[in-house]
């Protein structure tokens, strides 16, 4: 870890996953509801990486720390790629009969007032608190091989890596804010304050994709299948659950995403991918 207390060198990986021959509809083992809740997150990806980039690249020219500035390089880097896969997953979905047009139009006109109605400092709070949610996700699917059981290798392959890379970049922004915007009590209140405004239009956007997400696949009338979803999330393998606490850390006025070390997960994948030139499944 560097004196910033963030990971060392962040590495852009142009991969590609071919979804080709996936079925969209039900690629996930937990079933087609659990499957539609992964493409709600998907749809949110491409704008949202956008999003996330602009507001860190509005500080980068002002950024002191050499190191620093190479992070913001490979954070960059990394979600640029992000979002190609996620446009190209987006793509499989409306291949499937999907309704993502009118999804991911939603999403941007909802950013692009974000960007009108918040300041930069205030949009790199938005981005560090979106930041720290994938985060922590990343760090529940990584940490528990039954979060992507019996799921198509390719899917779970893509989802690895993205969760892998949102690992090694996951204190860039927040470091970015640290260093422009400040560690005082202002900067603690508007850092929190936006965390509780994203927590609540994060889930907005994901239930209102999924609900819609789970019409075009036909099978919002089936309860049983809903039931699935909060059982997956919450009990087993509960990949939520398992990270409230790593939520409720980021509302101390001492937090960093570091605290958390799970750079282990980063060198697992690393290795695998160096000596068999595959992304892990
Ligand atoms: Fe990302
Ligand atoms: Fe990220």
């Amino acid at each position: 870890m560097s004196a910033s207390g963030t990971a060392d060198a962040i590495e852009r990986r142009d991969l590609h996953f071919d979804l080709d021959d996936c079925d969209m509809n039900r690629w996930h083992g937990a079933g087609p509801h659990v499957t539609q809740f992964y493409n709600a997150l998907s749809i949110l990806f491409p704008e949202g990486e956008k999003f996330f980039m602009d507001s860190v690249r509005h500080f980068r020219d002002r950024i002191s720390s050499p190191g620093l500035q190479e992070q913001v390089r490979g954070f960059i880097g990394q979600e640029a790629m992000h979002s190609r896969e996620h446009i190209a997953y987006n793509k499989a979905l409306r291949d499937a009969g999907l309704p993502v047009e009118k999804l991911e139009a939603g999403v941007k006109q909802r950013l692009r007032l974000g960007r009108k109605l918040f300041s930069p400092e205030s949009q790199l709070a938005i981005t560090i608190a979106l930041e720290h949610f994938t985060a922590i996700m990343a760090d529940s699917l990584l940490s528990d091989r039954r979060t992507l059981e019996g799921s198509d290798p390719k899917m779970s392959s893509l989802w690895r890596w993205h969760a892998i890379e949102e690992t090694e970049h996951k204190a860039v922004a927040f470091d970015v804010y640290r260093e422009q915007v400040g560690t005082g009590a202002g900067a603690y209140v508007r850092r929190v304050l936006l965390m509780l405004h994203v927590s609540i239009h994060f889930w907005f956007e994901v239930i209102r994709n999924h609900v819609h997400l789970a019409r075009g696949a036909g099978v919002a009338g089936d309860l049983k299948g809903w039931l699935s979803v909060p059982r997956y999330l919450f009990v087993s393998p509960g990949p939520l659950r398992r990270v409230l606490g790593q939520y409720l850390a980021y509302y101390r006025p001492g937090f960093h995403p570091w605290e958390r070390d799970n750079r282990d997960f980063v060198e697992q994948w690393k290795s695998h991918y160096a000596s068999t030139g595959q992304p892990p499944a």
